[in-house]
């Protein structure tokens, strides 16, 4: 369960969450919970959650590992600052800063190199699935993303990728659990196709969008879900903690 936070919440307002969930009871041979809070909160993080078993991740990065690149991070300094992790090609990213698949492939590219493990994503607008292209943006989205990867036939199975179908970021809309599964089942094929099996088996799928208390379990129950990338319902202890505890209930 990976929380991506965006830009919000102050330095207190990520303290007193993050105690709230490390205080909260979790059974970690049955979730791995990772948090990726801003740049200015990550050192905040990784101090409070030192000796836990939650993980922290950066939003972003740059590919280059240093250098005249005024407001960027490197994959280093992510390292450093306690990342295992870091969220690329996000549909926010793409749009709003016009980040291509090509940079993309650059920047988990890069991640590996440094030893950071990727969370991939991708996923169609609403105009694009209403024209019913769904399937052709996102295998372009992967075949260009992890384009490397793809030419030396072989993936980390650290490696992470998210489905996050973007009319349903923070729209309240959720994709049926069904609807998600179809694709996390066309991710799953394209892995199988194109690096060897115990990979494309691996490989975990996280599925982002709208999810809450309510959809988390019928969300996990679906056989090529493996996990949620999770915006405003994880900004919020209660909420975020119900999400994790999914196995619960
Ligand atoms: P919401 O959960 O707010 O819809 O955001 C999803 C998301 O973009 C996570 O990366």
């Amino acid at each position: 369960m990976a929380a991506n936070w965006k830009m919000n919440l102050s330095l207190d307002e990520a303290r007193d969450l993050l105690i709230r969930i490390k205080k909260n009871e979790i059974d970690f041979n049955k979730v791995d919970v990772l948090v990726a809070p801003p740049f200015t909160t990550l050192q905040l993080a990784n101090e409070l959650l030192d000796g836990t078993d939650i993980l922290v991740a950066g939003q972003n990065m740059h590919w280059e590992e240093k250098g005249a690149l005024t407001g960027e991070i490197s994959a280093l300094m992510l390292k450093e600052a306690g990342c295992s992790h870091v969220i690329l090609g996000h549909s926010e990213r793409r749009k709003l800063f016009f980040e291509t698949s090509e940079i993309i492939n650059r920047k988990v590219d890069a991640a590996i190199v440094a030893g950071l493990i990727p969370i991939v994503c991708v996923g169609e607008t609403l105009k694009e699935r209403e024209e019913k292209k769904t399937f052709d943006i996102i295998k372009a989205q992967l075949n260009e993303s992890l384009e490397f990867f793809c030419e030396k036939e072989s993936l980390p199975t650290k490696l992470i990728l998210a489905y996050e179908p973007v009319w349903a970021i923070g729209t309240g809309k959720t994709a049926t659990p069904e609807a998600a599964q179809e694709v996390h089942l066309f991710l799953r094929r394209w892995l199988l196709e194109n690096f060897d099996h115990d990979t494309g088996e691996a490989i975990r799928i996280l599925y982002g969008g709208s999810v809450k208390q309510g959809n988390i379990k019928e969300l996990m129950f679906q056989p090529d879900i493996d996990g949620a990338l999770i915006g405003g319902a994880s900004l919020e202890p209660d909420s975020f903690l119900s999400i994790i505890r999914f196995y619960e209930s």
